[in-house]
């Protein structure tokens, strides 16, 4: 018992792995490690490091939810457990899965304009391939089909922005009021704001200041100061210089996100100034 004693002082004999009590869902591309990191400046939140892909992964979610709790971090009984798994809100069996875990589970879904989006999701895979050394078509190419000069709905890209058509499965399943969307265009040039709402969201009390945040030019993004030692900016992959798009398929791929996106409003009850 001598021997814990300074275990005891420092309580860390209460730390336990808890399930997620929140989970940013996604979307892929929308500033999900952003709003990961910049939540877990919070005192109360402690998150998972790495994407867990439990319920979007046959081979992980087949090993059941005392594997999902192992890959939790510690934490104590009163601070929540976030983890962020951008491929969720697009995976048709993921809703069903969260909600046999936990039906009252609170969701954060991020994003951003759907033609940036998309021409963000393309970037990263191009860089993908330019690491192997392999060529890769240009967007527009995989924007616009060929024979018809329309959109190309079978592009993953395009299909993940069109955010209402993903909500509308997860609604089959949990209320409205059990999402909260975060403006990831916003969390990029004003992420207190927007992390204050996420605060409310999740009943915490508000914690993170303006001494957390500050803007690194060089980076041209928001970094993190978790106290007067330690700071840190996200990953250079956070923050890719995007190709030239041909404004011509820009206006196609804004206009046919349009409708989608009035949609979305409607069920959310947050509208965006996009295009
Ligand atoms: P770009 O690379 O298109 O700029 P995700 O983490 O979901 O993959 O999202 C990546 C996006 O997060 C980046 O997209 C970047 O714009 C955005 N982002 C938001 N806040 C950021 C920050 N403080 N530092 C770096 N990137 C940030």
């Amino acid at each position: 018992r001598r021997g814990n004693g300074t275990k005891e002082q420092l309580g860390l004999q209460r730390l336990v792995q808890q399930l997620p009590q929140a989970i940013i869902i996604g979307v892929r591309k929308g500033g999900t490690r952003a709003l990961l990191e910049m939540l877990n400046l919070h005192p109360t939140v402690v998150k998972a490091s790495q994407e867990i892909h439990y319920f979007d992964n046959a081979k992980n979610y087949a090993r059941g939810i005392e594997w999902y709790r192992s890959k939790m971090p510690f934490s104590f009984p009163h601070q929540i457990t976030i983890e962020k798994s951008p491929a969720y809100f697009i995976t048709d069996e993921v809703p069903e899965r969260i909600f046999k875990m936990n039906s009252s589970i609170k969701l954060l879904i991020i994003v951003r304009e759907p033609t940036t989006r998309a021409v963000s999701d393309y970037t990263q895979v191009l860089e993908g391939k330019e690491r192997k050394n392999k060529t890769y078509h240009k967007f527009e190419k995989l924007a616009i089909d060929s024979s018809t000069f329309e959109v190309n709905t079978k592009y993953k890209a395009v299909r993940t922005s069109i955010y209402t058509k993903h909500l509308e499965r997860w609604l089959k399943y949990f209320p409205v009021e059990q999402f909260h969307i975060v403006d990831g265009d916003r969390l990029i040039t004003d992420p207190l704001s927007e992390l204050k709402l996420v605060e409310q969201f999740l009943h915490l009390p508000p914690r993170i200041s303006p001494f957390n945040l500050y803007f690194n030019a060089t980076r041209g993004f928001y970094c993190l100061r978790f106290n007067i030692v330690f700071s840190k900016c996200l990953a250079g992959s956070k923050g890719r210089i995007h190709p030239e798009v041909d404004p011509s398929v820009l206006t196609k791929l804004q206009r046919f996100f349009h409708p989608f996106n009035q949609k979305f409003y409607q069920i959310t009850g947050r509208t965006f100034t996009w295009p």
